[in-house]
C-alpha cells in the first residue's frame, strides 16, 4: 500500500464548518485537506438548506408579490403564471455557482479537496473510500470533524421521499401540493411552509407546543409572526401532535391529538417532517477510536473543541450549540487559528438567528421571556414597523423591533424583529451587542431617512419613551 499522504490538518466534512475552517487553516500556512463524500462541495447550507431554500424563497415571494401586491402599487400583471421548472432550475443554478466557488476557494488558498467517505482508522490516521473504490490514506496532527447533521424523522411516519420527506425533497417537488401537512412550526417548517403556500398549496402547520419557532425568539414576536402568516393562508394546530399517519393512494392521512386530548384527521397529497436535525457521524468510526459523544450522539469537546481524543477536534452541527452555518463558520475559523498558535474565539452570547418567511425574523442574545428567568432586571422599547416611513413606502408595515436592555447599566441584552429585511437588520444589533453597547448608543447614532433601520433607533429610544417616528 501507498504511503500515507500527510497533512498538518485533515478537516472532515465540506460544509460551512469545514471548508471555512480549512481556508483560514490553509491561509495560516498550515497544511490542509478536506475530504467530502457529496459529489459537490458546501454540505447541508449550500446543497439542500440555507441557499436553495432562500433562493425558493426569493422567488416565491416575487410571485406571491406578483400576485398579491403589485396590482396595489398600480403595475397590473394580467396572465400570470408560474413556471415552477425555471424557478427550480434558477435555484439549482445558484447552488451550483456557490458549490463551485468553493472549489476555486479550495484552489486559490492551497487546500487539497480529497473526495470519499472518511473513516478514523486511528486517531492520526483516516481512510477515505471514493466513490470510484479506491482507498487512500491520510495522517495529520490535527483531525477536525466538521460531519454536520441531518433530520430527525418521526417514528410513527418515518420518512418515504415522496409522501413523507424531509426538507431535502421539499426543496425540489415537481409540482404545487394540494395540501401541504408540515409537522413542526421551526425554521425549516415556517420557511418551506412558505413557499410553497406562496406557490399555491394550502399550507397546516402542525406544531407540539402552544407557540411558533419555540426556544430563542421572544413570545411577542413569534406571535406577531403567527398573525402575519395567518393572514397570508397558514392554518396553525398548535399544542398538538401527529400520532398516527397512512399513506394510501397518493394521500396522507394524520391523525393529530391536541393538548386537550381531542383527535382529528388531516388528509394531505405530501407531509413534511421538520422537527429539528440531529448530529450526524454515521460510518465516521469515531466512538472507536475513542471520541466521546452525549445522550443526543453530539460529539463532545472542550471549550476549544478537542474532543476527548488529543488531536481530534469537532465543530459545527456535529456538537452542542444552535444549528446554523455561520456558528459553525466561527468555531471553525476559531479552531483553524488556535491551531496556527493564534488566539481564536467564538462569542457565542452574540449569534444572530434568522427564520426567512415574510415579514422575516431575526434575533440576537435574550428575549424578554429568557431574561425574566434568569432574574435579569431589564427594561424594553419597542418599534413598529407601521410608524415607518420607509416600510410604509414599501407597503410592508407588518411587525416589530423589540430591545433588551440591562435597567441598571442600559447595556443591549438582547433584539429581537420581526419585520421585512429583518436579516439584514439584525446585522446592527450583532454589531451593537459586539462592542457592548448601551441601548443610548443606539439611539444617539445617526441613521439616515427613510429606512428601515431607524425602527432600532426608534426602539431605542422607546426605552426611555421618546421615540420620535409615529
Ligand atoms: P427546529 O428545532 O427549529 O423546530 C422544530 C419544531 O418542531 C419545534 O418547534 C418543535 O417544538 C416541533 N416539534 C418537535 N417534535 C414535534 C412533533 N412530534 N410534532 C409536532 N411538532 C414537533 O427544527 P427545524 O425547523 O427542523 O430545523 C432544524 C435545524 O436547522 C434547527 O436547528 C434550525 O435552527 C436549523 N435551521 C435554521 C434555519 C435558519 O437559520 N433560517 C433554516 C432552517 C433550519
Amino acid at each position: 500500500m501507498a504511503d500515507p499522504q500527510r497533512f498538518d490538518v485533515l478537516v472532515i466534512g465540506a460544509g460551512p464548518g469545514g471548508y471555512v475552517g480549512a481556508l483560514r487553516a490553509a491561509q495560516l500556512g498550515l497544511r490542509t485537506a478536506c475530504v467530502e463524500k457529496a459529489p459537490t462541495l458546501g454540505g447541508t447550507c449550500l446543497n439542500i438548506g440555507c441557499i436553495p431554500s432562500k433562493a425558493l424563497l426569493d422567488s416565491s415571494e416575487w410571485f406571491s408579490q406578483a400576485t398579491h401586491k403589485f396590482a396595489h402599487h398600480g403595475i397590473a400583471c394580467d396572465g400570470l403564471r408560474l413556471d415552477l421548472p425555471t424557478m427550480m432550475s434558477r435555484k439549482d443554478a445558484v447552488v451550483k455557482g456557490l458549490t463551485q466557488g468553493i472549489v476555486g476557494l479550495f484552489k486559490k488558498n492551497g487546500v487539497t479537496h480529497l473526495e470519499g467517505h472518511a473513516r478514523f482508522r486511528d486517531a492520526q490516521t483516516v481512510e477515505i473510500i471514493g466513490s470510484d473504490g479506491v482507498q487512500q490514506i491520510v495522517q495529520a496532527g490535527a483531525i477536525i470533524i466538521a460531519t454536520g447533521s441531518e433530520p430527525i424523522a418521526l417514528p410513527s411516519l418515518p420518512f418515504d421521499g415522496d409522501r413523507i420527506i424531509s426538507s431535502t425533497e421539499a426543496l425540489s417537488l415537481s409540482a404545487v401540493p394540494q395540501h401541504l401537512v408540515v409537522i413542526g412550526g421551526g425554521a425549516i417548517g415556517l420557511e418551506l411552509g412558505s413557499v410553497w403556500l406562496r406557490l399555491g398549496a394550502k399550507v397546516t402547520v402542525v406544531e407540539l407546543l402552544p407557540r411558533l419557532i419555540p426556544g430563542a425568539v421572544d413570545a411577542q414576536i413569534a406571535s406577531a409572526l403567527q398573525r402575519a402568516l395567518t393572514k397570508q393562508g397558514f392554518t396553525f394546530m398548535l399544542g398538538a401532535r401527529v400520532t398516527q399517519g397512512e399513506v394510501q393512494d397518493g394521500h396522507v392521512t394524520l391523525t393529530v391529538e391536541n393538548d386537550k386530548g381531542q383527535r382529528s384527521e388531516l388528509t394531505a397529497d405530501r407531509v413534511l417532517v421538520a422537527v429539528g436535525r440531529k448530529a450526524y457521524a454515521t460510518g465516521l468510526n469515531a466512538a472507536e477510536v475513542g471520541v466521546a459523544f452525549d445522550e443526543r450522539g453530539r460529539i463532545v469537546g472542550d471549550q476549544h473543541y478537542q474532543t476527548s481524543v488529543p488531536g481530534v477536534y469537532a465543530i459545527g452541527d456535529v456538537i452542542a450549540g444552535p444549528m446554523l452555518a455561520h456558528k459553525a463558520e466561527e468555531e471553525g475559523v476559531a479552531l483553524a487559528e488556535r491551531l496556527a498558535g493564534q488566539a481564536g474565539h467564538v462569542n457565542y452570547e452574540v449569534i444572530p438567528g434568522v427564520v426567512y418567511t415574510w415579514p422575516e425574523v431575526a434575533t440576537v442574545g435574550l428575549s424578554q421571556e429568557a431574561a425574566k428567568a434568569s432574574e435579569i432586571q431589564c427594561k424594553v422599547g419597542t418599534f413598529f414597523f407601521l410608524a415607518n416611513g420607509r416600510a410604509r413606502c414599501m407597503d410592508d408595515t407588518d411587525g416589530m423591533v423589540k430591545i433588551i436592555a440591562d435597567a441598571k447599566t442600559d447595556r443591549v441584552l438582547g433584539v429581537h424583529i420581526v419585520g421585512p429585511r429583518a436579516s439584514d437588520l439584525i446585522a446592527e444589533a450583532v454589531m451593537a451587542m459586539e462592542f457592548g453597547a448601551a441601548a443610548e448608543d443606539i439611539a444617539r447614532t445617526m441613521h439616515a431617512h427613510p429606512t428601515l433601520p431607524e425602527t432600532l433607533r426608534e426602539a431605542a429610544l422607546n426605552i426611555e419613551k421618546r421615540s420620535r417616528q409615529s
